[in-house]
């Protein structure tokens, strides 16, 4: 069986949604991989904002981008929970792409994990700073402590979504294996 790279998978259907000069939100910096990618697509005329509770996820994305040659976008120190505060009213309802890659800061510390009550908290303004046709990707990791339930709720979360205003798809990367990560998409249509 051919084995999908997730995130490359998310990263293909970010490419579909996002144009120059639309506005994304990385939920979770980490090491500023997604934070590049978004920034590139959207290009000098969009918005950027990520989001990371560690300064060395601030640091590492700063560095990430000086290295490119390119300018930071925004990055906010605070959790994603506190999104639908920290993002400008001005965009609420405009933002074209919310990536969200759960887990912990790859290099740094395992114990420092993303936690089930805040992402759901995130998702929920996620949902609703979307813009008509905006895409919210989830990368979750059930293999880690804490990866399992936070992956179940997740999918739970994305199943209550009203069909008449959300489409919601799950990837798996590989079959029958509990632990493998998951991408969960989820399209607003109206
Ligand atoms: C798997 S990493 C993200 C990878 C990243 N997108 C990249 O491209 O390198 C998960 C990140 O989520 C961060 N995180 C954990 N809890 C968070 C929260 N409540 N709000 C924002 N970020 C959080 C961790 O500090 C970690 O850096």
């Amino acid at each position: 069986m051919q084995r999908i790279s997730l995130v490359k998978q998310a990263h293909s259907l970010i490419k579909d949604t996002l144009q120059h000069g639309d506005i994304a939100i990385d939920a979770t910096l980490g090491n500023g991989h997604d934070a590049l990618f978004l920034t590139e697509l959207v290009g000098p005329t969009g918005l950027v904002f990520g989001f990371d509770i560690q300064a060395s996820a601030i640091e590492n994305t700063r560095e990430r981008f000086r290295l490119a040659k390119l300018e930071s976008p925004t990055l906010i120190l605070a959790s994603h929970a506190l999104m639908s505060e920290k993002i400008p009213e001005q965009y609420h309802g405009k933002v074209r792409t919310i990536m969200f890659n759960l887990g912990y800061l790859p290099g740094g510390d395992k114990h420092l994990i993303t936690q089930t009550e805040s992402t759901l908290v995130a998702l929920q303004s996620a949902g609703k700073l979307l813009a008509k046709d905006g895409l919210l990707t989830i990368m979750a990791y059930p293999g880690h402590p804490g990866g399992d339930d936070e992956a179940l709720k997740v999918a739970q979360w994305c199943s209550q979504l009203a069909p008449l205003y959300f489409n919601y798809q799950l990837t798996l990367s590989e079959a029958d294996k509990p632990s493998a990560p998951k991408l969960f998409t989820i399209q607003k249509l109206t």
